[in-house]
């Protein structure tokens, strides 16, 4: 039976999904797998931080990883998985011309040996799924054959890819136009599961409700969400029952930072600072009276030198409980 690890996932975001993140959706979803950040080999290799650390009750967590060594990223991923991620991920659709003078991220679409090779390395030195997340083509490489030429030469490798529905510029856009100006095309993504009725083919781009969500479930065996998951994410809280069919108590946004607490108890007594952990969280009551001063004081006082509990505690003052 085909796993259902890839039937919702909350995107990788450089700079959001980091795993004071990642924990908060993990309240608000059991079932959803969250993707890390990009992490580059180059980091995990010579860096000097811990790179791949992560808390257990994340998973299912999926380490994204940004290079085009292959010994490099064999290497990342099997020491990804002593570490327990579920799932490595290369990433083939950051246009930023950063990762594209590492030689790496979208870039990469234009040399699908080179990434069927680096799938291929890493899927010999682990047992975990090894996935693909691209897009639809790039520059004027975009056309359908294109695509499909993509695929089938990285196929015998993966069979799970992770599609945004639009190509990328590699020059003249930044990365945050490269997510708004591409027309975004589901219908080729769609056409890709209908050709490739074997792959496991998830969508990605521009999906913002469960009825959309559910929608390309019709079409595709996935759905990727970003950004809308990020600044809305009480949208998570739906996404048990309604996509996974399972019966996970629905959990309000009071509730949500409530159950964070103990974890920011511990991260702040390990030298986290508040802010760091909050900011995930400030939109959870967008919509709500009292969602404006709850996002305000933790601004103004969640980066102060000392701040600890006591200001999540006076910001959920502001709000209706
Ligand atoms: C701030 C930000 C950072 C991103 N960083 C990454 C990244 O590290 N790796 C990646 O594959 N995509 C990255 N993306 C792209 C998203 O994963 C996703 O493909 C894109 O935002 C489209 O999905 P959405 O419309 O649901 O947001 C990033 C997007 C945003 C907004």
């Amino acid at each position: 039976m085909r796993s259902n690890l890839n039937r919702f996932s909350v995107a990788p975001m450089l700079d959001l999904t980091d795993k004071h993140c990642r924990y908060f959706h993990r309240i608000l979803t059991k079932e959803t797998l969250l993707y890390t950040e990009m992490v580059t080999t180059g980091a995990i290799l010579l860096g000097k931080g811990d790179y791949l650390a992560f808390n257990d009750i994340e998973k299912p967590v999926s380490l994204q990883l940004g290079g085009s060594d292959p010994d490099a990223l064999a290497k990342c991923a099997k020491l990804a998985e002593e570490r327990g991620y579920n799932e490595i991920n290369l990433n083939v659709g950051c246009p930023s011309d950063r990762v594209q003078n590492g030689m790496f991220g979208a870039c990469l679409m234009g040399n699908a040996q080179l990434v069927a090779k680096c799938i291929e390395k890493m899927r010999e030195k682990v047992n975990i799924p090894v996935t693909v997340k691209t897009r639809i083509g790039i520059d004027d490489q975009d056309s359908y054959p294109f695509l499909c030429q993509f695929i089938e030469t990285v196929m015998p490798y993966t069979d799970t890819f992770i599609i945004h529905a639009r190509k990328a510029w590699l020059s003249g856009l930044s990365p945050k136009e490269n997510r708004e100006v591409p027309p975004l095309d589901y219908q080729r993504v769609y056409q890709l599961k209908r050709d490739y009725p074997n792959l496991t083919i998830a969508i990605n781009g521009g999906i913002k409700t469960v009825a959309e969500i559910k929608d390309h479930l019709l079409h595709v065996d996935g759905v990727m969400v970003g950004r809308e998951a990020y600044q809305n994410p009480l949208l998570l809280t739906e996404i048990d029952q309604q996509i996974f069919h399972v019966d996970n108590p629905i959990i309000d946004a009071f509730t949500a930072i409530k159950t964070l607490y103990p974890y920011i108890e511990d991260q702040l007594t390990k030298g986290a600072q508040l802010n760091h952990i909050m900011r995930h969280t400030l939109s959870l009551f967008n919509g709500q009276k009292g969602a404006k001063q709850w996002r305000r004081y933790l601004s103004e006082n969640a980066h102060k030198k000392g701040a600890g509990i006591e200001v999540v505690d006076k910001a959920l003052t502001f709000l209706n409980q």
